[in-house]
């Protein structure tokens, strides 16, 4: 009796952590880009969208691409970024090709941008290089250590996709080799704890992935000890600065190994980069979203730890709560 009561709970809890896999948590972020003089003294920054998918894993994905360009068509969509973890087969790259395609139906005015993941890194180089010709056949921009500039409303935006850091592909210095000193720069990478490294790499914005927000959060993420500083810091989803730079972490889309999560959710986010100045005095939309849900990332003290080094967005804009 005893055991049956215990597997019928593991079961309930199996079953609910499944269907977690399919609770799509959409966020908004609003970042503030500061003036400097990159962007030149008289540069009006206008608004920029940029929709963020991260760690597709098409193994274990359970939200439909069609429900994406649902729930975001209508709105302003400048750029797409992936941060990487498309897959680990190569039998599935058809697969994550036509799920991007379908995305990008939402037509991003200034493209379709990509950054591979540890994952990705698991095909044999063949295969990887397979999936970067289809993605590059149907439009995206596959950025490994370089970085492509657009236009936007006239102001300069440096994309740069820095390659995957926890599997020693990240090379700093080729990837900003030729950035132009003026413009905006959004870094795409895979995995956050690149930030660490990027003191004399200047950056107005970077989104990454990675963590899966622990994945199986409960009770807490054990395995993400092995996965670097960040997660020591407590960061491991959501906005947050290091050395006053901002930098956001998806939770992802897919999972990885089993197809269920705890205490976290599929996201995806559209952040705005909005011109410094803008956002004092309302809080901003991720503040809603995280004292809505009571993200653990929301509580100003969990990274009182280290003053000084590190703060949180959240943290900063709920004082204006
Ligand atoms: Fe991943």
């Amino acid at each position: 009796m005893f055991w049956f009561l215990i597997l019928s709970l593991f079961a309930v809890l199996l079953a609910r952590a499944y269907r977690n896999t399919f609770d799509l948590n959409t966020r908004r972020v609003n970042v503030a880009v500061q003036p400097s003089e990159r962007l030149g003294e008289s540069a009006s920054f206008e608004p920029l969208a940029v929709l963020h998918l991260s760690d597709l894993h098409m193994e274990n994905i359970s939200i439909d691409a069609e429900r994406i360009v649902r729930d975001f068509s209508g709105q302003r969509i400048d750029l797409i970024a992936i941060t990487g973890d498309l897959l680990d087969r190569h039998k599935n790259i058809p697969k994550a090709v036509a799920y991007v395609e379908t995305v990008m139906k939402l037509k991003p005015r200034l493209g379709t941008f990509v950054v591979f993941g540890n994952h990705d890194y698991v095909l044999a180089p063949p295969k990887l290089g397979l999936l970067k010709a289809e993605l590059e056949r149907i439009g995206c921009r596959v950025l490994v250590n370089q970085h492509e500039t657009v236009l936007h409303n006239g102001v300069p935006v440096h994309v740069i996709g820095v390659d995957d850091y926890s599997t020693g592909r990240s090379n700093l210095a080729a990837s900003f080799q030729h950035v132009p000193a003026e413009g905006v720069r959004l870094v795409l990478t895979h995995d956050p704890n690149l930030v660490l490294e990027m003191r004399d790499y200047p950056y107005d914005y970077l989104l990454s992935g990675h963590f899966h927000g622990g994945q199986i959060h409960w009770p807490k993420p054990f395995h993400l000890v092995k996965m670097g500083r960040l997660p020591k810091l407590n960061m491991v989803k959501g906005l947050h600065r290091y050395e006053g730079r901002p930098f956001y972490i998806s939770e992802g889309l897919g999972q990885t190994g089993i197809n269920i999560r705890l205490r976290s959710r599929p996201e995806i986010t559209l952040h705005t980069l909005v011109p410094a100045g803008s956002l004092s005095g309302h809080p901003t939309a991720e503040t809603a979203a995280a004292a809505r849900t009571k993200s653990p990332a929301a509580k100003p003290g969990v990274v009182a730890a280290k003053p000084g080094a590190v703060a949180t967005e959240a943290a900063r804009t709920l004082a204006l709560e």
